[in-house]
């Protein structure tokens, strides 16, 4: 065996050279990264590089006092963007640091996330971390662009969405995919849903292809087409449809006054929720059964008429006070169908509403109908909605129910919008794939009264229902003749 003997020969001296020389290039080579970084952070932000290179040159050429007169006037300069273009001063320097940061970290932290979220499948051993290709950052949203790593779906992602809003630390990520292959997440950082947006005074001259109704998640007011539209709105109690289907009435009453719109309205609910407000509608019935049955008789009676008068003429209905825009709202529509204990009743309310639904777009009726509970049976007729609208709902399965096939997976998670915030949901429109997240106004009784009072339909004074006896009496559906529809 060999036996090894301790050195004796003294430390070599070129070792110490290479390790001089290898300390010097490495703070060398820091040296020149950082110069880069800072010079390209310099060009990044000039409306902080100039006064800083103000300051030092004042000071270096003209003495001390020079270099804080500089400063000082740097400083009032930046103070009076700010306060006086606060959009323009926030975009240029604070959010854009922001971006960058984000960016940054974004970046910095992929590989964890993706492991710690199960989102690195492991080959021979070594993890495969997906791609991160692009991030965005906006004022209210971070955009993540993913490669997947062959083998995952976006369904492997949409089930981590959760995981990654804690991780985060953020309200909500989606999850979708437009291109195979890859996955886009979006990242909620701002929710400029989280506080109620009050009702804005109705404006005169309303368009019936976008009657501003709340705001949407971009900031956008949020529009929805009436003419030529049907509109579904479901949604668990307390979720807010009440206010959906308010902010539309309310969008809409000047053009009841003005004679364009005439709102034909079903409440099941004993009148508790549109009683009200009958002073701003034509045809008001808070029962089920008789009553609504005949409401929609002349519905679709109005339809064959118009579509009798109107073929061979006219491809797409224009409001007039001669032939104005009929909506017809409905609060709950499994009252009238699954919930309804007269099954006559309830096959012919189905066969009207379908006839309504189907024919009535092009002829100037338009349907609102709101649903709590969004079954098989109960929306039977989705498809006849070209806008869906999904509030808050108690299961995932539920939001394909109500939206349609997709919604969920397209970023539609009405089942994780929290109580607290009524009115919220996602908007989706045939044709359309992706989801838009909105809020309704918040329409109050005292909203309810002002519009009432200010927007009556001239002329049409309403007895108020009898709301004290529910389903007893006071319709007007049975006597249409009672409030005399011009027109019809
Ligand atoms: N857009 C909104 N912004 C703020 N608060 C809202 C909004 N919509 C509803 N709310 C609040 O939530 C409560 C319940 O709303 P709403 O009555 O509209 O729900 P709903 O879905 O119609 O319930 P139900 O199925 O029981 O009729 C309201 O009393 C109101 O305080
Ligand atoms: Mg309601």
């Amino acid at each position: 065996m060999a036996r090894t003997t301790p050195s004796t020969t003294p430390p070599d001296n070129t070792d110490t050279a290479s390790d001089v020389l290898t300390g010097l290039a490495l703070a060398a080579w820091h040296v020149l990264r950082w110069s880069v970084i800072v010079t390209w952070w310099a060009v990044l932000f000039p409306m902080v590089t100039f006064p800083a290179v103000l300051t030092a040159w004042a000071w270096i050429a003209y003495g001390w006092q020079a270099g804080i007169a500089a400063a000082l006037l740097s400083l009032a300069v930046l103070t009076t963007w700010r306060f006086t273009h606060p959009s323009s001063f926030r975009a240029a320097i604070p959010a854009r640091i922001r971006a960058r940061f984000r960016r940054y970290q974004h970046r910095r932290q992929w590989a964890s996330v993706c492991a710690l979220n199960g989102l690195a499948p492991v080959l021979d051993g070594v993890p495969i971390i997906p791609r991160l290709r692009k991030v965005r950052i906006h004022p209210d949203t971070d955009v993540l662009l993913v490669e997947l790593v062959v083998g995952q779906t976006l369904t492997d992602w949409s089930r981590r969405c959760d995981a990654l809003a804690h991780g985060w630390r953020v309200s909500a990520v989606t999850a979708t995919s437009a291109t195979p292959g890859q996955v886009t997440l979006t990242i909620r950082t701002r929710d400029r849903l989280a506080t109620p947006i009050p009702l804005p005074t109705p404006k005169a001259g309303v368009d019936l292809d976008a009657v501003p109704i709340g705001r949407t998640d971009d900031g956008d007011t949020w529009r929805v087409r009436i003419a030529g539209r049907h509109l579904l709105v479901a949604g668990a109690t307390g979720a807010g449809k009440g206010s959906v289907v308010w902010s539309i009435l309310t969008g809409l009453a000047p053009a009841v006054q003005t004679g364009l719109v005439r709102l034909w309205v079903i409440d099941p609910k004993g009148g508790m929720e549109f009683g009200s407000a009958t002073a701003l509608f034509d045809r008001f019935v808070h029962t089920t059964g008789p009553d609504t049955v005949q409401l929609l008789r002349d519905a679709a009676e109005l339809v064959r008429d118009r579509a009798d008068r109107y073929r061979g003429h006219a491809r797409a209905h224009t409001a007039t006070t001669a032939e104005p825009q009929v909506v017809i709202v409905i609060d709950e529509l499994a009252s009238l169908t699954a919930y309804e204990t007269d099954r006559k009743a309830a096959t012919e309310t189905t066969q009207l509403l379908s006839l309504v639904l189907s024919q009535g777009r092009a002829v100037g009726v338009s349907v609102i109908a709101a649903a709590q509970d969004p079954s098989k049976e109960v929306l039977s007729m989705r498809q006849l909605f070209p806008t869906r609208i999904g509030l808050r709902l108690t299961e995932a399965t539920q939001v394909d129910m109500a939206l349609g096939q997709g919604a969920r997976a397209a970023g539609a998670l009405c089942d994780q919008i929290p109580d607290a915030l009524p009115g919220v949901g996602y908007q989706i429109e045939d044709g359309t794939a992706q989801p838009i997240r909105v809020r309704a106004f918040h329409v109050t009784d005292t909203d309810i009264d002002t519009v009432v009072a200010g927007y009556t339909i001239p002329g049409a004074a309403r007895p108020q229902p009898d709301t004290d006896q529910p389903g007893t009496s006071a319709s007007d559906a049975g006597d249409p003749s009672a409030y005399p529809t011009p027109g019809f």
